[in-house]
């Protein structure tokens, strides 16, 4: 074993050290059960959760865990989302499944991460009623799970470990993709905006921007690794840059990324309007790299309702970006967030919402019901919306941006356009599925050998929100 006084102080090395002791006791494991030990990581929430899953697994393998299919594995992780009261009864539904599965194998380590577990009413309500979980961490350190998972061996109890916040970033650990032709970047962590309705700035904490010499050397290493596409992950990534010294915009970021060799398809999310400046539109509009896509969450189309939500734009001020970036990228597609049921949303404010909706003409949508987040300056206003009258207005909501969509969705049909494959049909193998650079999904028969790779595919038909379409010949035929 390992003597205390090795152990590095500086990250990534002291983690690098602990994923040494780690795999040493997952070896020995491994060998009293006479098999390799499994592991499953549940994601619930949103892309930062779906890449922060990724680094997890990845150190998960290191130590010697391999890939299990289910929650019957020897290690489960719940990496937990907590942006709607849905989210988390979803997680207390899945934990009561962990405890009968637990006893019926007690060596089973449970452990929960993620935005959730920033909640200090969810630390007490584990410790007081789930206490057969054996590790919660926050969303802060994931980088210490190696670290973690050695402490909660030691000491045969539950172990907490959240963080406030932090200004730490820690780089270059493993990471498992999904994916071996895409991937999520992250170009920056936390949030500053303070929607008056969003959990995400308590438990994401400060935003924070990595160094774009990381950004770039990472997005160099996963193209030689063969990724064609990056999306950028941010909460608000036009802010990115504020805190670095000296300053970078996120417009110079992506210009720069765009100007890497070898990378295909670039994406990024989310966009705050308030934010979204002319050099990112000059940008998008100069660089063909760039997905001609753009995820601007609108949340409500009443001013009043926008400035009592704090997202410091108006409706005017949304349609007129609208504008400036139709006119700049046309045939973009506009995709979008929107909340029903705001506290004191009457039926005028709905409508504007509706309006908006039918100006701005979006490929698709998110709409969801207001979820009253404890802690946040909306739970507290008065005027709360009567379920009945937001399950109307929500029904209304989706009809409307349905039936936009289809519309908007539909209007390359008839073109050719290229494809970057991601799969094997999930209903029909003789099919393989894959996105449009405006995000558009499409099926057409093909072969699994096609994964990963970007082709011309006539776009037959449009079937409510993807194509059904035919391969083109990839070669010019020779004259
Ligand atoms: N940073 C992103 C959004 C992250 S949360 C942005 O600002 O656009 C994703 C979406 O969840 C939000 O856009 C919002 O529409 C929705 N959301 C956040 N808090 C919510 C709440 N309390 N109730 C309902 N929806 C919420
Ligand atoms: Fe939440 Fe607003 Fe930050 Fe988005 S920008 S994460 S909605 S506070
Ligand atoms: Fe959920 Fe956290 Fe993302 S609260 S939406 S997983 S940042």
């Amino acid at each position: 074993m390992r003597t205390t006084e090795q152990i590095p102080a500086q990250e990534p090395a002291r983690q690098f050290h602990y994923m040494e002791v780690a795999r040493d006791l997952v070896q020995k494991k491994a060998e009293e059960a006479g098999r390799p030990l499994s592991f499953f990581v549940q994601t619930f929430g949103c892309q930062m959760n779906a890449r922060d899953s990724e680094k997890l697994r990845g150190i998960l393998q290191h130590i010697g865990f391999v890939p299990g299919e289910d929650e019957t594995a020897d290690f489960v992780l719940y990496n937990t989302c907590t942006v709607r009261e849905n989210a988390n009864q979803k997680v207390y539904g899945r934990l009561g499944y962990l405890q009968t599965l637990k006893r019926k194998n007690p060596s089973m380590f449970i452990a929960l991460c993620g935005c959730m577990m920033q909640e200090p009413e969810v630390l007490q309500t584990l410790r007081d009623k789930y206490t057969f979980v054996d590790l919660v961490f926050g969303t802060h350190n994931i980088f210490k799970l190696a670290e973690l998972i050695v402490r909660a061996l030691e000491q045969h109890e539950m172990l907490i470990d959240v963080w406030k916040d932090t200004d730490m970033i820690v780089e270059d650990l493993p990471v498992d993709r999904k994916y071996s032709f895409k991937s999520g970047v992250n170009i920056m962590f936390g949030c500053n905006n303070f929607c008056s309705y969003c959990i995400v700035p308590y438990v994401r904490g400060r935003e924070r921007s990595r160094n774009p010499r990381d950004i770039i050397r990472e997005i160099e290493s996963l193209i030689s690794e063969g990724v064609r596409e990056v999306m950028l992950l941010g909460q608000n990534v036009n802010s990115y840059g504020k805190n670095l010294d000296p300053q970078v915009t996120f417009a110079e970021l992506l210009e720069t990324i765009a100007g890497i060799d070898g990378l295909d398809r670039i994406r990024f999310m989310t966009s705050h309007p308030k934010d979204l400046s002319e050099d990112l539109i000059r940008v998008m509009a100069e660089h063909p790299k760039i997905c001609r896509h753009l995820h601007l969450p609108l949340q409500s189309g009443s001013t009043e309702i926008l400035r009592r939500m704090n997202r410091r734009y108006t409706k005017e001020q949304y349609l007129e970006l609208v504008d400036r970036i139709r006119a700049a990228v046309p045939d973009i597609s506009l995709t979008t967030d929107i909340i029903v049921g705001f506290p004191g949303e009457t039926e005028a404010d709905f409508q504007e919402t509706l309006d908006v909706v039918r100006r701005v003409r979006y490929d698709s949508a998110f709409t969801f019901i207001y979820s009253k987040r404890t802690g946040t300056p909306a739970a507290v206003m008065e005027n709360q919306v009567p379920d009945e009258v937001i399950k109307d207005r929500f029904g209304r909501l989706l009809a409307e941006v349905q039936e936009i969509g289809r519309e908007q969705t539909a209007r390359f049909t008839g073109q050719t356009m290229p494809v970057l494959v991601e799969q094997q049909n999930e209903q029909d193998p003789a099919l393989v599925t894959g996105r449009l650079d405006t995000n558009a999904v499409v099926h057409f028969p093909g072969d699994p050998s096609l994964i990963g790779q970007i082709v011309d595919v006539y776009l037959a038909e449009c079937r409510g929100f993807y194509y059904l379409g035919e391969m083109r010949n990839q070669e010019l035929p020779s004259s």
